[in-house]
Protein backbone atom coordinates (compact mmCIF):
# COMPACT_ATOMS: atom_id res chain seq x y z
CA UNK A 1 0.00 0.00 0.00
CA UNK A 2 2.05 3.20 -1.29
CA UNK A 3 0.32 6.31 -0.31
CA UNK A 4 1.72 9.86 -1.97
CA UNK A 5 1.82 12.93 0.01
CA UNK A 6 1.18 15.98 -1.68
CA UNK A 7 0.94 19.75 -0.11
CA UNK A 8 2.44 23.02 -1.45
CA UNK A 9 5.52 24.29 1.05
CA UNK A 10 7.39 22.62 3.95
CA UNK A 11 6.07 19.08 3.85
CA UNK A 12 7.90 17.90 6.84
CA UNK A 13 6.85 20.47 8.76
CA UNK A 14 3.34 18.84 9.01
CA UNK A 15 3.67 16.44 11.84
CA UNK A 16 0.72 14.04 10.57
CA UNK A 17 2.81 13.48 7.57
CA UNK A 18 5.25 12.19 9.75
CA UNK A 19 3.25 9.92 11.74
CA UNK A 20 1.65 8.96 8.90
CA UNK A 21 4.89 7.51 7.89
CA UNK A 22 4.84 5.32 10.45
CA UNK A 23 1.83 3.59 9.74
CA UNK A 24 2.13 3.57 5.77
CA UNK A 25 4.58 3.13 2.87
CA UNK A 26 4.71 7.19 2.20
CA UNK A 27 6.00 9.26 -0.46
CA UNK A 28 6.45 13.19 -0.07
CA UNK A 29 6.22 15.43 -3.12
CA UNK A 30 5.84 19.11 -3.39
CA UNK A 31 3.09 19.97 -4.90
CA UNK A 32 4.30 21.65 -7.81
CA UNK A 33 6.54 19.21 -8.61
CA UNK A 34 4.10 16.32 -8.66
CA UNK A 35 4.26 14.44 -12.07
CA UNK A 36 1.62 12.01 -13.72
CA UNK A 37 4.16 8.88 -13.18
CA UNK A 38 4.28 9.84 -9.48
CA UNK A 39 0.52 9.98 -9.17
CA UNK A 40 -0.39 6.93 -10.98
CA UNK A 41 2.43 4.51 -8.85
CA UNK A 42 0.53 6.13 -5.58
CA UNK A 43 -2.50 3.28 -4.55
CA UNK A 44 -3.58 6.90 -2.67
CA UNK A 45 -2.95 10.58 -3.34
CA UNK A 46 -3.51 12.24 -0.36
CA UNK A 47 -3.29 16.37 -0.92
CA UNK A 48 -3.56 19.16 1.63
CA UNK A 49 -4.16 21.97 0.32
CA UNK A 50 -3.62 24.44 3.45
CA UNK A 51 -1.69 26.96 2.00
CA UNK A 52 -1.00 26.05 -1.61
CA UNK A 53 -0.45 28.30 -4.37
CA UNK A 54 -2.87 28.73 -7.28
CA UNK A 55 -0.37 28.18 -9.74
CA UNK A 56 0.41 24.62 -7.71
CA UNK A 57 -2.99 23.67 -7.73
CA UNK A 58 -3.11 23.86 -11.57
CA UNK A 59 0.24 22.15 -11.95
CA UNK A 60 -1.39 19.32 -9.81
CA UNK A 61 -4.80 18.91 -11.55
CA UNK A 62 -2.98 18.66 -14.83
CA UNK A 63 -0.50 15.72 -13.93
CA UNK A 64 -3.90 14.28 -11.93
CA UNK A 65 -5.97 14.65 -15.30
CA UNK A 66 -3.80 12.45 -17.26
CA UNK A 67 -5.30 9.21 -14.99
CA UNK A 68 -8.85 9.16 -14.42
CA UNK A 69 -8.60 6.08 -11.98
CA UNK A 70 -6.24 7.55 -9.37
CA UNK A 71 -7.66 7.56 -5.56
CA UNK A 72 -7.76 10.64 -3.65
CA UNK A 73 -8.16 11.86 -0.01
CA UNK A 74 -7.95 15.97 0.07
CA UNK A 75 -7.05 17.52 3.92
CA UNK A 76 -9.50 20.36 4.33
CA UNK A 77 -9.69 22.88 7.01
CA UNK A 78 -13.15 23.04 8.38
CA UNK A 79 -14.77 26.26 8.06
CA UNK A 80 -12.23 26.54 4.98
CA UNK A 81 -14.79 27.16 1.41
CA UNK A 82 -12.21 27.32 -0.82
CA UNK A 83 -10.31 24.21 -0.02
CA UNK A 84 -13.56 21.64 -0.57
CA UNK A 85 -13.84 23.66 -3.58
CA UNK A 86 -10.32 22.73 -5.07
CA UNK A 87 -10.56 19.34 -3.92
CA UNK A 88 -14.03 18.99 -5.85
CA UNK A 89 -12.23 20.34 -8.78
CA UNK A 90 -10.22 17.20 -8.73
CA UNK A 91 -13.59 15.32 -9.68
CA UNK A 92 -14.79 12.52 -7.42
CA UNK A 93 -12.56 12.69 -4.06
CA UNK A 94 -12.76 11.87 -0.51
CA UNK A 95 -12.68 14.46 1.66
CA UNK A 96 -11.08 14.56 5.29
CA UNK A 97 -11.40 17.23 8.20
CA UNK A 98 -7.90 17.61 9.75
CA UNK A 99 -9.32 18.75 13.20
CA UNK A 100 -10.79 14.93 13.20
CA UNK A 101 -7.01 13.66 13.83
CA UNK A 102 -4.73 11.01 12.95
CA UNK A 103 -6.63 8.15 14.01
CA UNK A 104 -9.53 8.71 12.06
CA UNK A 105 -7.58 10.09 9.35
CA UNK A 106 -5.50 6.26 9.60
CA UNK A 107 -8.89 5.06 9.64
CA UNK A 108 -10.33 7.06 6.73
CA UNK A 109 -7.17 5.69 4.66
CA UNK A 110 -7.32 2.28 5.62
CA UNK A 111 -10.85 2.26 4.40
CA UNK A 112 -10.11 4.07 1.21
CA UNK A 113 -7.37 1.53 0.34
CA UNK A 114 -9.88 -0.94 0.85
CA UNK A 115 -7.04 -3.72 1.21
CA UNK A 116 -7.52 -6.23 4.08
CA UNK A 117 -5.02 -6.51 6.19
CA UNK A 118 -4.95 -10.56 6.10
CA UNK A 119 -6.27 -13.06 3.84
CA UNK A 120 -9.20 -14.75 6.23
CA UNK A 121 -9.75 -17.33 3.51
CA UNK A 122 -6.23 -18.80 4.96
CA UNK A 123 -7.30 -18.30 8.45
CA UNK A 124 -11.25 -20.74 7.49
CA UNK A 125 -9.81 -23.89 7.61
CA UNK A 126 -8.01 -23.05 10.92
CA UNK A 127 -9.14 -23.82 14.61
CA UNK A 128 -11.41 -21.03 16.27
CA UNK A 129 -9.60 -20.17 19.20
CA UNK A 130 -6.14 -19.50 16.84
CA UNK A 131 -8.63 -17.57 14.57
CA UNK A 132 -9.80 -15.57 18.30
CA UNK A 133 -6.26 -15.40 19.21
CA UNK A 134 -5.05 -13.83 16.00
CA UNK A 135 -7.69 -11.59 16.02
CA UNK A 136 -7.02 -9.83 19.28
CA UNK A 137 -3.14 -9.77 18.72
CA UNK A 138 -3.78 -8.33 15.14
CA UNK A 139 -6.26 -5.58 17.23
CA UNK A 140 -3.86 -4.87 19.81
CA UNK A 141 -1.02 -4.27 17.42
CA UNK A 142 -3.13 -2.04 15.61
CA UNK A 143 -3.32 -0.02 18.71
CA UNK A 144 0.04 0.03 19.67
CA UNK A 145 1.26 2.69 17.60
CA UNK A 146 -0.77 5.13 19.08
CA UNK A 147 0.88 4.81 22.34
CA UNK A 148 3.82 6.21 21.92
CA UNK A 149 3.71 9.69 23.95
CA UNK A 150 3.43 9.39 27.82
CA UNK A 151 0.26 10.83 27.74
CA UNK A 152 -1.20 8.37 25.36
CA UNK A 153 -3.25 5.28 26.81
CA UNK A 154 -0.96 2.05 26.14
CA UNK A 155 -3.53 -0.79 25.51
CA UNK A 156 -3.09 -3.31 28.29
CA UNK A 157 -6.25 -4.85 28.55
CA UNK A 158 -5.85 -5.37 24.73
CA UNK A 159 -2.55 -6.88 25.23
CA UNK A 160 -3.53 -8.74 27.93
CA UNK A 161 -6.26 -10.10 26.19
CA UNK A 162 -4.35 -11.20 23.26
CA UNK A 163 -1.76 -12.23 25.23
CA UNK A 164 -4.23 -14.86 27.21
CA UNK A 165 -5.85 -16.14 24.33
CA UNK A 166 -2.49 -16.69 22.16
CA UNK A 167 -1.10 -18.70 25.40
CA UNK A 168 -4.17 -20.67 25.87
CA UNK A 169 -4.77 -21.45 21.97
CA UNK A 170 -1.02 -22.61 21.80
CA UNK A 171 -1.50 -24.88 24.65
CA UNK A 172 -4.49 -26.39 23.10
CA UNK A 173 -3.20 -26.40 19.66
CA UNK A 174 0.42 -26.35 19.51
CA UNK A 175 2.96 -23.92 17.62
CA UNK A 176 1.59 -25.30 14.17
CA UNK A 177 -1.81 -23.54 13.19
CA UNK A 178 -0.43 -20.25 15.04
CA UNK A 179 2.34 -19.97 12.06
CA UNK A 180 -0.26 -20.72 9.63
CA UNK A 181 -2.21 -17.78 11.04
CA UNK A 182 0.05 -15.67 10.85
CA UNK A 183 1.14 -15.91 7.08
CA UNK A 184 -1.97 -14.56 6.28
CA UNK A 185 -0.88 -11.50 7.60
CA UNK A 186 0.35 -8.81 4.93
CA UNK A 187 2.66 -7.27 7.05
CA UNK A 188 6.03 -8.30 7.95
CA UNK A 189 6.10 -6.24 10.55
CA UNK A 190 2.92 -7.61 12.07
CA UNK A 191 3.80 -11.00 11.44
CA UNK A 192 7.04 -10.62 12.79
CA UNK A 193 5.44 -10.04 15.94
CA UNK A 194 3.05 -12.41 15.78
CA UNK A 195 5.24 -14.92 14.67
CA UNK A 196 8.03 -13.95 17.87
CA UNK A 197 4.96 -14.18 20.59
CA UNK A 198 4.21 -17.45 18.97
CA UNK A 199 7.76 -18.80 19.52
CA UNK A 200 8.46 -17.16 23.19
CA UNK A 201 4.93 -18.57 24.34
CA UNK A 202 5.46 -22.25 22.72
CA UNK A 203 9.22 -22.54 24.32
CA UNK A 204 8.30 -21.20 27.55
CA UNK A 205 5.08 -23.75 27.61
CA UNK A 206 8.20 -26.72 27.18
CA UNK A 207 10.19 -25.00 29.45
CA UNK A 208 7.58 -25.96 31.90
CA UNK A 209 7.07 -22.20 33.14
CA UNK A 210 4.29 -21.05 34.99
CA UNK A 211 1.09 -19.84 33.16
CA UNK A 212 1.62 -16.28 34.56
CA UNK A 213 4.83 -16.30 32.86
CA UNK A 214 3.76 -17.57 29.68
CA UNK A 215 1.27 -14.55 29.87
CA UNK A 216 4.37 -12.40 30.02
CA UNK A 217 6.31 -13.82 27.41
CA UNK A 218 3.19 -14.17 24.80
CA UNK A 219 2.64 -10.10 25.64
CA UNK A 220 6.34 -8.99 25.30
CA UNK A 221 6.40 -11.20 22.11
CA UNK A 222 3.74 -8.60 20.38
CA UNK A 223 5.46 -5.71 22.37
CA UNK A 224 9.21 -6.14 21.60
CA UNK A 225 9.53 -4.14 18.74
CA UNK A 226 7.75 -1.73 19.71
CA UNK A 227 9.84 0.98 19.16
CA UNK A 228 10.11 0.14 15.57
CA UNK A 229 6.99 2.00 15.56
CA UNK A 230 9.26 5.40 15.65
CA UNK A 231 10.75 4.29 12.39
CA UNK A 232 9.14 5.08 9.19
CA UNK A 233 8.03 2.32 6.96
CA UNK A 234 10.00 3.21 4.09
CA UNK A 235 12.82 2.72 6.19
CA UNK A 236 11.87 -0.67 8.10
CA UNK A 237 10.77 -1.99 4.20
CA UNK A 238 13.26 -0.58 2.23
CA UNK A 239 13.80 -3.26 -0.77
CA UNK A 240 16.96 -2.16 -1.28
CA UNK A 241 20.54 -1.75 1.06
CA UNK A 242 20.24 0.84 4.28
CA UNK A 243 22.62 3.42 4.18
CA UNK A 244 24.67 3.85 7.63
CA UNK A 245 22.26 6.03 9.03
CA UNK A 246 19.26 4.36 8.19
CA UNK A 247 20.68 1.12 9.68
CA UNK A 248 21.66 3.20 12.86
CA UNK A 249 18.52 4.41 13.07
CA UNK A 250 17.05 0.91 13.24
CA UNK A 251 19.54 -0.26 16.10
CA UNK A 252 17.91 2.49 18.19
CA UNK A 253 14.72 0.45 18.49
CA UNK A 254 15.10 -0.98 21.84
CA UNK A 255 16.01 2.23 23.20
CA UNK A 256 12.94 3.51 21.44
CA UNK A 257 10.74 0.82 23.14
CA UNK A 258 12.34 1.71 26.17
CA UNK A 259 11.15 4.88 25.92
CA UNK A 260 7.88 4.26 25.22
CA UNK A 261 7.63 1.76 28.22
CA UNK A 262 10.09 2.49 31.34
CA UNK A 263 7.19 5.17 32.45
CA UNK A 264 4.09 3.01 31.94
CA UNK A 265 3.48 1.47 35.55
CA UNK A 266 0.44 -0.82 33.97
CA UNK A 267 3.68 -2.68 31.68
CA UNK A 268 4.99 -4.95 33.94
CA UNK A 269 8.67 -5.18 34.10
CA UNK A 270 9.88 -7.91 32.26
CA UNK A 271 8.06 -6.80 29.16
CA UNK A 272 10.35 -3.91 29.54
CA UNK A 273 13.39 -5.73 30.00
CA UNK A 274 12.75 -7.41 27.16
CA UNK A 275 11.94 -4.79 24.93
CA UNK A 276 14.98 -2.79 25.91
CA UNK A 277 17.61 -6.20 26.02
CA UNK A 278 16.62 -8.21 22.98
CA UNK A 279 19.37 -7.21 21.06
CA UNK A 280 22.19 -8.07 23.92
CA UNK A 281 24.16 -11.08 23.82
CA UNK A 282 25.72 -13.26 26.44
CA UNK A 283 29.35 -12.67 25.62
CA UNK A 284 28.21 -8.61 26.08
CA UNK A 285 28.83 -8.37 22.03
CA UNK A 286 25.33 -6.97 21.89
CA UNK A 287 23.18 -3.89 21.51
CA UNK A 288 22.32 -1.06 23.07
CA UNK A 289 24.07 -1.38 26.60
CA UNK A 290 26.45 -4.43 25.98
CA UNK A 291 24.91 -6.50 28.78
CA UNK A 292 26.52 -9.54 30.29
CA UNK A 293 25.22 -13.64 30.90
CA UNK A 294 24.87 -12.55 34.43
CA UNK A 295 22.82 -9.12 33.64
CA UNK A 296 20.47 -11.14 30.84
CA UNK A 297 17.16 -12.68 32.82
CA UNK A 298 16.07 -16.23 31.47
CA UNK A 299 13.13 -14.26 29.78
CA UNK A 300 15.35 -12.13 27.95
CA UNK A 301 17.66 -14.78 26.97
CA UNK A 302 14.52 -16.59 25.31
CA UNK A 303 13.37 -13.54 23.58
CA UNK A 304 16.54 -13.45 21.91
CA UNK A 305 16.95 -16.84 20.31
CA UNK A 306 13.29 -16.72 20.13
CA UNK A 307 13.38 -13.35 17.80
CA UNK A 308 16.87 -14.33 15.63
CA UNK A 309 14.98 -17.82 14.65
CA UNK A 310 12.57 -15.70 13.33
CA UNK A 311 13.97 -13.16 11.83
CA UNK A 312 16.08 -16.42 10.25
CA UNK A 313 13.23 -18.03 9.03
CA UNK A 314 11.02 -15.75 7.58
CA UNK A 315 11.45 -14.37 3.82
CA UNK A 316 12.63 -10.17 3.72
CA UNK A 317 12.90 -8.17 0.87
CA UNK A 318 16.81 -8.42 0.49
CA UNK A 319 17.28 -12.21 2.10
CA UNK A 320 15.42 -15.70 1.37
CA UNK A 321 14.28 -17.48 4.70
CA UNK A 322 16.29 -20.12 5.86
CA UNK A 323 14.50 -23.28 6.83
CA UNK A 324 13.86 -23.91 10.37
CA UNK A 325 16.47 -26.63 10.59
CA UNK A 326 19.37 -24.05 8.74
CA UNK A 327 18.13 -21.72 11.12
CA UNK A 328 18.47 -23.87 13.96
CA UNK A 329 22.06 -24.80 12.93
CA UNK A 330 23.07 -20.66 13.13
CA UNK A 331 21.62 -20.92 16.51
CA UNK A 332 24.24 -23.09 17.68
CA UNK A 333 26.81 -21.95 15.35
CA UNK A 334 26.04 -18.52 17.47
CA UNK A 335 27.95 -20.36 20.81
CA UNK A 336 28.62 -18.11 23.79
CA UNK A 337 26.56 -15.29 22.40
CA UNK A 338 23.20 -17.30 23.12
CA UNK A 339 22.44 -19.84 26.34
CA UNK A 340 23.68 -22.69 24.68
CA UNK A 341 21.68 -24.37 26.93
CA UNK A 342 18.45 -22.65 26.21
CA UNK A 343 19.02 -23.28 22.52
CA UNK A 344 18.96 -27.05 22.87
CA UNK A 345 15.78 -26.99 25.04
CA UNK A 346 14.57 -24.79 22.10
CA UNK A 347 14.52 -28.22 19.34
CA UNK A 348 10.87 -29.10 20.35
CA UNK A 349 9.83 -25.41 19.32
CA UNK A 350 11.96 -25.85 16.42
CA UNK A 351 11.02 -29.62 16.01
CA UNK A 352 7.00 -28.37 15.84
CA UNK A 353 7.55 -25.20 13.54
CA UNK A 354 8.94 -27.88 10.86
CA UNK A 355 7.29 -30.52 11.36
CA UNK A 356 3.92 -27.88 10.54
CA UNK A 357 3.39 -27.53 6.82
CA UNK A 358 2.36 -24.37 6.75
CA UNK A 359 2.54 -23.77 2.72
CA UNK A 360 1.34 -20.29 1.01
CA UNK A 361 2.66 -17.06 0.35
CA UNK A 362 6.46 -18.15 1.37
CA UNK A 363 6.61 -15.26 3.75
CA UNK A 364 7.81 -19.10 5.44
CA UNK A 365 9.54 -21.12 4.15
CA UNK A 366 7.82 -24.83 3.42
CA UNK A 367 8.98 -26.64 6.81
CA UNK A 368 10.97 -29.62 6.08
CA UNK A 369 11.00 -32.64 8.37
CA UNK A 370 13.78 -31.82 11.69
CA UNK A 371 15.51 -34.98 12.18
CA UNK A 372 18.78 -34.21 13.47
CA UNK A 373 18.45 -30.57 14.92
FE1 LIG B 1 14.21 -6.06 17.66
FE1 LIG C 1 12.16 -8.64 16.62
Amino acid sequence: MKLLLVADGDLLRRAYFKDLSRFFLCKLTEMSAASAADLSKADLVLIDFDRATPRAIQHLKAAASKNKSLKILCIVTKGDRWAPAQAAAFGQVAIFDRENGLRSLISTIRDLFAAPQFDRSRLQHLDRDVQVAFGKANDFLNEMPFALTPESDFPTRLMMQAATSVTDALHEKGIGPWVGAVESHHSHTYRHSLYVAGLVTSFSQSLGWNRADQYTMAAAGLVHDIGKTKIPLAILDKPGKLTNSEFDLIKKHPVFGYEILHERQEVPDEIKHMTFHHHEFMDGSGYPEGLKADELHPMVRVMTICDIFAALTEKRSYKEALSPRVAYTELMDMGGKLDQSLVRKFTKVVTAVANKDVGGSGAFVKAEKLKSA
